[in-house]
């Protein structure tokens, strides 16, 4: 990627930075409309408040843009997990349902559904992680004519291992069951197309690959999701007519805004907004190729030196989440002796986690190898 884009990261003069998958540095342009919104509070209060909400708007439109959805079926929630707990507790279960999904989920999609267990019977069945993939056969295995929901990440957190949403997705369909996707550790560094993959939901918070803030999710819902995630987390927004502030029974809002509930994160939503300005400004499909490339070079020398590389680098299951091991150096030393170098990563379930985004370089794999033992 061009030496401009990587202007754009501050970051990049401090550290070798490969952890996305667990808080991206912001880049210029965020912090900037971040900075410019905070400041307009800071000067001016609320008088602004009409511009704000045209700017959220647009940045609904960029964000549908980015899956290929509809800015109605976006909604903003606080983060990924209150998202997949809105969808779990809107939907109107009945003991004996249950939901597919696997041992590998990091506890954000997991939680939800457990919390099901309890309360309404559901069962909850997990496909297991086997040397860092899961198989896709066994998840379809699981479903059944109780299946209400299939709910699985984009990119698992620990093993980067991509699912094929499309072919999961096609038999959901046939299968009349919901498609739930946890989707923050793949969207920014991999395209995602809700209508081609049949994906009837999925949730992401900024903070990760789409390189925006904390706080600042996206929550999709398609028609199917729409007709059954009833609002469980309801307030003054989540009506047709909000600026009425009227106590009566109201209609809910159309499509997802019914998600709502009150006042969004502004602040949050519009630094989102830059974030995806500049990701589409390069072109997620670029930056898929160039993170796939990155990839499998940095596999390959960390092969050569020994590691054990745990993450799937075949076409369709690679991601820009790479984990691997060292038959004696812990995961969490490897990270803590990197750090000290300024190399920033992290260890995820015993592994080394390196989660590299675009305007990472080559010279920075081989930085990386060479630094560790
Ligand atoms: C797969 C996955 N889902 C969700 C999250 C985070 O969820 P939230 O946005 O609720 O903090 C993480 C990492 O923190 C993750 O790896």
């Amino acid at each position: 990627m061009d030496e401009e884009i990587r202007r754009l990261f501050p970051v990049t003069h401090n550290y070798i930075y490969l952890n996305h998958a667990a808080v991206a540095p912001l880049s210029l342009p965020v912090y900037e409309r971040m900075t410019a919104h905070a400041r307009d509070v800071l000067e001016s209060g609320l008088v602004h408040w009409r511009e704000w909400g045209e700017a959220v708007e647009r940045v609904r439109e960029l964000g549908a843009r980015l899956v290929n959805a509809q800015p109605e079926e976006i909604a903003f929630a606080p983060n990924t997990s209150a998202g997949l707990s809105m969808i779990a507790n809107g939907i109107e279960w009945r003991a004996g349902d249950n939901v597919v999904t696997a041992d590998c989920e990091f506890p954000a999609n997991l939680i939800p559904w457990r919390r099901l267990e309890r309360q309404n019977g559901v069962q909850v069945r997990m496909a297991r992680e086997y040397e860092g993939r899961l198989n896709i056969d066994e998840i379809l295995g699981l479903v059944n004519e109780r299946t209400r929901v299939v709910s699985l990440s984009f990119v698992e957190f620990a093993s980067g291992f991509r699912n094929d949403l499309a072919a999961i997705g096609s038999f959901c369909r046939e299968h009349d069951v919901l498609l739930v996707v946890d989707a923050i550790q793949g969207l920014g560094a991999l395209e995602l197309d809700v209508a081609r993959d049949h994906i009837d939901a999925f949730a992401a918070d900024a903070h990760k690959f789409l390189l925006g803030p904390e706080g600042a999710a996206l929550l999709f819902l398609g028609p199917r999701a729409i007709e059954r995630v009833r609002p469980t987390v309801v307030g003054w927004m989540s009506v047709k007519e909000a600026f009425a502030v009227n106590n009566g029974i109201q209609e809910y809002a159309a499509g997802a805004r019914r998600f709502e509930p009150g006042a969004l994160n502004t602040c949050g939503v519009l630094g989102l907004g830059a974030a995806i300005e500049l990701l589409s400004s390069v072109g997620v499909g670029r930056i898929e190729s160039y993170l796939i490339e990155l990839g499998d070079y940095l596999c390959a020398r960390l092969e050569d030196k020994g590691y054990q590389v745990i993450s799937s680098r075949k076409k369709g299951e690679a991601s820009s989440v790479i984990s691997c091991r060292h038959p004696r150096h812990s995961a969490q030393s490897l990270s803590q002796h990197l750090e000290a170098q300024r190399i920033i990563t992290t260890a995820r379930v015993g592994r080394l986690r390196i989660s590299p985004h675009f305007y990472n370089t080559i010279e920075e794999m081989d930085r990386l190898i060479e630094c560790l033992p």
